[in-house]
């Protein structure tokens, strides 16, 4: 039978013979036999295998294989003598299913920079840090699919190709013509690849109550930081007869759910990224999942910024944008917490946000957390036919075009909220990776994207 490592690892079963198949990570000889280090990707762990000479092609096969060879081994498992792991392999039959050149495999015993790693996307998953990241970031997906689903949300596949521009930034990737043939838009009119599905999601969440999209969002912006990228994942909730305050505890709730069965399902991995990628991280998501975030409206997180001594880049004042530095002076100086900013100016954040009665911010919530700053951007959304109208024509939209959103307000309009989250900032957080090249398989950026 063949069985994936993590099972063997898990059942510590002796006596018992098993097939694997994976990958040689390394291979040192010893007297009468060799010892292999054998990974499949299964979990953070090798099994080690050890192979005798008198297998019929030790001298042939075995005493050549390296690192990066792919191999099946049949054999029994023995309890190991070695520290630090409960049983080894003794093979009776070992095949090589295909080699891998020593002098020209990339990925040797040494430690590679991550910067490296990503010019080879490719083999890249291969290593621990990057295998466990892939782990971690298939446990987190299914995470948030199953928050929802048991919370009563219905998943709605919003489209990657729209006619809306929902952030209003023009920051969406054209999709021009149909083929290389054809000349004409084949939309009709100018379509390009979302930035958002939060419009389409509150369509949905105007008749279903409850739903959520988790797709991938495209962000034609030329930034080039360690936690922008041009083509993202999202996670966008919406929910109707819902305000600001229930949208904050969604995303509060959500955050520390899912954390906390990451947690719990991801030991081995977040092992490794506590002890080689960010020290305390454990006990940060700990932390994070145990202690009350602190929420502050704008205006006095501008005030808390302006009292600080701290030079900022981009000076504090009432109406700017916040900035990187200042969002993480908030979360990682001031409260060293997650932060969740509320009611900002509306001259600075987009047409649907639902104006407040002080006719100068909106009931937008952000939320900030250490090493990353905005994880979150949400917010209550206009209902208010009116006042939708007059914001839409304010900010220079065409709003013939968006007359089926308006249709939202016209019949039976009820306050909803809803907010994104972005998922590789979510495994930036959960991982410690620095960088958000490192927590997407192959990352777009400005001028990449290799394969
Ligand atoms: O704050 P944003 O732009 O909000 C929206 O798009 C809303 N329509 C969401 C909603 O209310 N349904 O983006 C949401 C989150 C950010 O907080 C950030 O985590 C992430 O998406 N994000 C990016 N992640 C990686 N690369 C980029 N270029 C990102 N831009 C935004
Ligand atoms: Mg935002």
């Amino acid at each position: 039978m063949i069985k994936r490592i993590q099972e063997i690892l898990g059942e510590r079963e002796t006596g018992v013979t098993v097939t694997v198949q994976g990958w040689v990570r390394t291979r040192r000889d010893t007297g009468s036999f060799s010892f292999l280090e054998v990974n499949d990707g299964s979990c953070l762990a090798n099994l080690q295998v050890i192979a005798e000479q008198d297998l019929d092609n030790y001298e042939g096969e075995v005493a050549r294989l390296s690192a990066g060879c792919s191999v099946q081994v049949t054999g029994t498992l023995q309890e190991s003598p070695a520290k630090g792991q409960a049983v080894e392999l003794l093979a009776d039959e070992l095949v090589v299913v295909g080699w891998a050149d020593p002098e020209s495999y990339p990925l040797q015993k040494k430690r590679h920079s991550l910067e490296f790693l990503r010019s080879i996307s490719h083999l890249r998953p291969r290593t621990n840090a990057l295998g466990a990241v892939a782990r971690v970031r298939s446990h987190l997906s299914f995470s948030v699919h199953r928050y929802f689903q048991e919370h009563g949300f219905a998943q709605i596949h919003t489209p990657i190709i729209t006619t809306s521009d929902c952030e209003g930034a023009g920051e969406m990737f054209q999709v021009s013509g149909g083929n290389e043939k054809g000349k004409d838009d084949f939309f009709g009119k100018p379509a390009g690849l979302t930035v958002s599905g939060q419009l389409q999601a509150e369509v949905y969440a105007q008749a279903l109550g409850q739903v959520y999209t988790f797709g991938p969002t495209f962000r034609a912006e030329n930034s080039n930081t360690s936690r922008h990228l041009a083509e993202f994942w999202m996670i966008e909730p919406e929910m109707a007869f819902c305000d600001l305050q229930c949208n904050i505890e969604l995303a509060t709730d959500m955050l520390k759910w899912v954390l906390a069965d990451v947690l719990d399902s991801c030991t081995e991995d977040l092992t490794l990224f506590d002890k080689f990628i960010e020290k305390g991280l454990i006990q940060k998501l700990q932390k994070v999942i145990a202690d009350d975030f602190v929420q502050i409206s704008y205006t006095d997180a501008v005030a808390e910024l302006d009292k600080q001594s701290q030079q900022f880049e981009y000076p504090v004042q009432w109406g700017i944008d916040l900035q990187s530095e200042h969002e993480r002076y908030l979360t990682e100086k001031i409260y060293n917490c997650p932060v969740i900013v509320t009611d900002y100016p509306s001259s600075i954040k987009p047409f649907y946000m639902r104006l407040s009665d002080d006719g100068r911010t909106v009931a937008a919530m952000d939320i900030l957390v250490p090493g990353i700053g905005e994880l979150v951007g949400g917010s209550q959304r206009e209902e208010r036919l009116d006042v939708l109208t007059k914001r839409m024509i304010e900010a220079g939209i065409d709003i013939k075009e968006y007359d089926w959103y308006l249709d939202l307000r016209r019949y039976g309009t009820v306050p909803h909220a809803g907010f994104g989250l972005g998922f590789e900032r979510l495994v930036q957080f959960v991982t410690g990776m620095a960088n958000i090249r490192e927590v997407i398989p192959f990352p777009r950026t400005p001028g990449f994207a290799p394969c």
